[in-house]
């Protein structure tokens, strides 16, 4: 929470102890026996839909509602006065869902947990030796120049490889991006993902990366030990993609610290300095380092995605947004974190774009203690999730929410609650990379505008699915026109 929006946050309404009610009587889809609401969900069009559900669910119930699918029961939240009576209460150690077909790897393979999947005072060490260099913006802003080193290939690589302007899979592209960045960052190695011949290794990391991904959904909805015992097809794609991610990684962490260990003088580079003061094990920093990589990848190739689009279908906030990069930043220049402290409109055309087309639609607690929200008593061990999807949609927060308008984050208008929008989520266990990949996002459309037109090649609605991330459901209608 940033300490000049207080001012904004309503008060919140909270029973007290005596007067709230169970956990039993907050509203909810209906319950069947064994399903619970999955079969109404999959008529609303299934669990790539379950984000349009949630919204209909919270127009319907309200603020907080109870829904179980098959034996997985979890409460929604989707109003800011309740997400700051959660971000208010927080425990020492929040904890998420756990991933547990990741732990189970890590178990197996006898490897650490990083940031992702960690609980307790072994997440609070580990979360505080990353803290200071990825959330402190005068530490995040020293690493412009890698971004930028990355987004000039990107840019001349528009110009290069498109067919009219068009990418053939620019996600892919945007995903190769943003790997290639934060590669860049982590490991001080360029891995050419950008060439038009991707070396083997490269591709295998990328590769591998994306089975990992793709195989431990169907391991989080039916037992993890299962698969392993039976040595299931999901469970071995699952491993032979981590012993990959990790091995890869582990070759780049080592040479990296080798290199810094037999240089001389004070070093000023990112790994090795976290190496050097946090008392981190080697093993402890291979695994913070790889999930640092995942969490940072398809997230932020995403949001880019995204605010391509949404200024594909909004001409005039283009314009505006060229405008204010043409009057900050000198003709022929590389943009720099220090451009963007006076380029508004362009934060404000990002914040819109996370609001319109957040790539994370919810993200998840689960309560270390009994705790009141709202006029509830929840227990302890209850998953909530944060609905942050549901949030941007609501009229109540933003006036004409379908729209793409970037001014009503600008200072003169209207102020916003901040808890009505949090597409890094919340409190102490908030994305890490956020400083990092808002850093990319603003530099990444400043490159883009500048030297591109990017223009709507139709007018067809692009619906959003979820698929782990809330991803178009076709090739996006864009093209980028050479200014
Ligand atoms: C956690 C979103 C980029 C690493 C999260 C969470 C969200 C999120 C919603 C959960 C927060 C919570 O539970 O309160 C995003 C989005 C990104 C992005 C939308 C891009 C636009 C990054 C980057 C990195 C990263 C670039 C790595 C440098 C992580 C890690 C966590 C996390 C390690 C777990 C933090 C913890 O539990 O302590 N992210 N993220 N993310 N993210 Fe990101």
């Amino acid at each position: 929470l940033d300490p000049k929006d207080a001012a904004v946050v309503e008060p919140c309404r909270q029973s007290l102890p005596s007067q709230t009610q169970s956990i039993d009587s907050i509203p909810g889809p209906t319950n069947w026996p064994l399903f619970g609401s999955l079969i109404e969900l999959l008529r609303k069009g299934g669990l790539q839909r379950q984000h349009d559900a949630l919204i209909d669910y919270h127009k319907k119930f309200g603020k907080i509602f109870r829904m179980k699918l098959g034996s997985f029961e979890s409460v929604h939240i989707g109003a800011p006065c309740l997400l700051e009576t959660l971000y208010r209460k927080e425990s020492v150690y929040p904890q998420r869902l756990e991933i547990k077909p990741w732990k189970a790897y890590r178990d197996f393979r006898d490897e650490a947990y990083g940031l992702l999947i960690l609980e307790g005072k072994d997440w609070q060490r580990v979360r505080s030796a990353f803290q200071q260099k990825l959330m402190k913006p005068t530490e995040v802003a020293k690493l412009d120049g890698k971004i930028n080193q990355v987004l000039a290939d990107f840019v001349s690589r528009i110009g290069q490889v498109t067919d009219n302007g068009r990418f053939e899979d620019l996600y892919f592209e945007l995903n190769k991006w943003s790997m290639e960045t934060i590669c860049l960052v982590l490991y001080d190695k360029r891995f050419g993902l950008l060439h038009d011949n991707v070396n083997e290794e490269a591709m295998t990391f990328i590769m591998s990366i994306k089975t990992m991904m793709s195989t431990f959904g169907m391991m989080m909805v039916t037992p993890v030990k299962l698969h392993k015992k039976l040595n299931t097809k999901t469970w071995q794609a699952h491993t032979m993609a981590w012993d990959r991610i990790f091995s890869t990684a582990k070759v780049y962490i080592d040479k990296k610290i080798k290199r810094h260990t037999e240089a001389t003088g004070p070093s000023d580079d990112f790994l090795c300095d976290i190496y050097r003061h946090s008392h981190l094990s080697k093993k402890e920093l291979y695994a913070a380092i790889t999930e640092l990589q995942i969490g940072g990848v398809e997230t932020t190739a995403n949001s880019l995605l995204w605010a391509i689009f949404n200024l594909s279908r909004n001409p005039c906030a283009q314009g505006k947004l060229l405008q204010e990069i043409r009057e900050v930043l000198p003709a022929n220049q590389t943009p720099s974190a220090e451009h963007l402290q006076r380029m508004p409109y362009l934060k404000a055309c990002l914040k819109e774009s996370m609001r319109l087309s957040p790539s994370v639609p919810f993200t998840s607690r689960t309560l270390d203690k009994d705790t009141v929200l709202g006029d509830y008593s929840i227990p302890k061990g209850t998953v909530l999730m944060i609905n942050s999807h549901a949030l941007g949609a609501n009229e109540e927060y933003f006036e004409h929410s379908s729209l793409f308008k970037p001014e009503r984050w600008l200072r003169e208008s209207r102020p916003i609650n901040p808890f009505a929008h949090v597409p890094f989520g919340i409190g102490k266990r908030m994305c890490i990379g956020r400083r990092l990949a808002e850093l990319q996002l603003q530099l990444a459309l400043c490159w883009v505008v500048r030297d591109y037109e990017v223009v709507a090649t139709d007018c067809e609605p692009v619906d959003a699915i979820h698929s782990g991330l809330l991803v178009p459901n076709r090739e996006l209608p864009v093209t980028f026109i050479r200014r």
